[in-house]
């Protein structure tokens, strides 16, 4: 028997005999434990499997064990924010170093400015920027620098878009055909948590519809402080932007003094200077995190030297920003680790990678008589399984977050040895990822899609 040093870590060779999914299993075990402490047993509603989730004991480069002792290739990364996977050497050391120099302080620290000049560095759009600890922060914090900017009040979304759980942006995030309204002028649907004044506060667009957004932006162009697009939008299934889509979104808001936010949360991982630098676009505002906190919780709102002049207590000061941990040495240094590694190189990579893996999964499904529409770039992918044409959110009919056939293919590729998404198939790269490893995904789909049909 091995000793357990962590709670998590696997406690004995014998678990290594049983799977998830059996009655002794310690994963089962903990969720009737969690259940009994925690609304749903979680704490976070992405990663909900039904009847219980497989619980982590520890992870390194691609592969995550579980508290049974399997090992599997992980598609999730974290939901995309560990983009060199799982304890890379590198960033663990340095972490360690600055555990022991102490983890956080009310004083700034060295690396702070660090990584904040390396991001500023590499992405021509970006000027200044300011640390927080999550996307869903940093999305609240550009939008307040947005309405303070303007003066105005209003913001526009699209339509099915996620950028995390600020009220004003979880507007429409997964609205239905039973309260959508008009494809051409969307209703502004929100949960009986969100206040109705935030709908109101909130013009919904359809994604990569010109003629209804240059409608809708001039009906309310007075009162819009800003635009927040993600440029291939996961809750919209990464439907890539019709050509021209971006660039005309920012002709509009420049022409109506409207901000335009790009929420780079999730994206900022598909380029060395930025996903709005593929369109040529330049945002006035950026919204970061996942990746650039490498590891550990983060969030950056990042932009314009005027409009980030908001946040400057010397100068006019319209958004007060404060939060006990941000720009913490820990998560800066381990951003910062993980940032120099993703050289251009790195991100070219991944980028090949996405490319292969995306186009076995077309072709062997597509071998299989499978309809399957492959969205994505660079190192993400979603497979639709359909053959009508994508557009907006309306279009994934498919498609649903709550759609339990995916939480059983999930289950199926578990069992095959692939952790990815219980929401659809959804998956992201990591560096240490080898070719091989993106066959046995593409293989263990095939077989997984089989079992569930059956
Ligand atoms: C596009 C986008 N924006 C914002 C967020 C929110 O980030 P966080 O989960 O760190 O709050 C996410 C999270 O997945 C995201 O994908």
């Amino acid at each position: 028997m091995t000793q357990t040093n962590h709670p998590g870590e696997i406690a004995n060779e014998e678990r290594r005999t049983v799977g998830y999914r059996s009655e002794a299993s310690l994963s089962k075990q903990l969720y009737q434990r969690a259940e009994m402490v925690m609304p749903g047993g979680n704490s976070r509603h992405s990663i909900v499997l039904e009847p219980y989730p497989v619980y982590a004991s520890h992870g390194r480069g691609s592969r995550i064990v579980d508290v049974e002792g399997q090992e599997r290739i992980d598609f999730l990364n974290n939901f995309t924010s560990l983009i060199l996977g799982h304890a890379d050497a590198q960033v663990t050391n340095a972490v360690q170093k600055q555990l022991e120099l102490g983890t956080a302080f009310t004083l700034p620290t060295q690396v702070d400015v660090e990584l904040a000049e390396l991001l500023v560095e590499r992405v021509p759009y970006i000027d200044q920027i300011r640390f927080c600890n999550s996307g869903s922060e940093a999305v609240m914090m550009a939008v307040k620098a947005a309405r303070a900017f303007t003066g105005r009040s209003k913001i526009a979304k699209f339509e099915g878009a996620y950028h995390g759980i600020y009220d004003y942006v979880q507007v429409s995030e997964g609205p239905t055909s039973d309260n959508w309204g008009d494809p051409e002028a969307p209703e502004s649907v929100v949960e009986s948590s969100v206040s109705p004044t935030v709908a109101a506060e909130v013009v919904v667009l359809p994604w990569n519809n010109f003629n209804a957004c240059r409608e809708l932006i001039q009906q309310h162009k007075d009162e819009l402080s800003a635009i927040i697009v993600d440029p291939l939008p996961t809750g919209i299934g990464m439907i890539a932007p019709l050509h021209g889509f971006i660039e005309f979104l920012r002709e509009l808001t420049e022409r109506h003094g409207i901000l335009l936010i790009s929420d780079e949360v999730l994206t900022f991982r598909l380029s060395y200077h930025g996903a709005m630098s593929e369109f040529g676009v330049e945002p006035d505002l950026t919204v970061l995190g996942k990746i650039i906190g490498g590891g550990f919780p983060v969030g950056a709102v990042a932009g314009r030297r005027d409009v980030m002049s908001v946040f400057d207590q010397r100068g006019s000061f319209k958004v007060h920003h404060g939060g006990t941990f941000n720009a913490n040495p820990v998560t800066m240094t381990a951003g910062l680790e993980t940032m120099k590694q993703m050289t251009p190189d790195a991100f070219d990579r991944l980028g090949r990678m996405g490319d292969y893996i995306r186009e076995r999964i077309a072709q062997t499904l597509g071998e299989r008589g499978i309809p399957v529409k492959v969205c994505g770039k660079g190192s993400l992918f979603i497979a639709h399984l359909t053959d009508e044409e994508l557009v907006d959110f309306r279009s994934l009919k498919g498609y649903s977050r709550t759609n339990p056939a995916y939480g059983e293919l999930c289950h199926e590729m578990l069992s095959r040895g692939i952790i990815t998404s219980p929401r659809g198939i959804f998956g992201c790269l990591s560096t240490p990822m080898t070719e091989a490893e993106l066959d046995g995904f593409v293989e263990a789909l095939d077989q997984s899609l089989t079992a569930v049909a059956g």
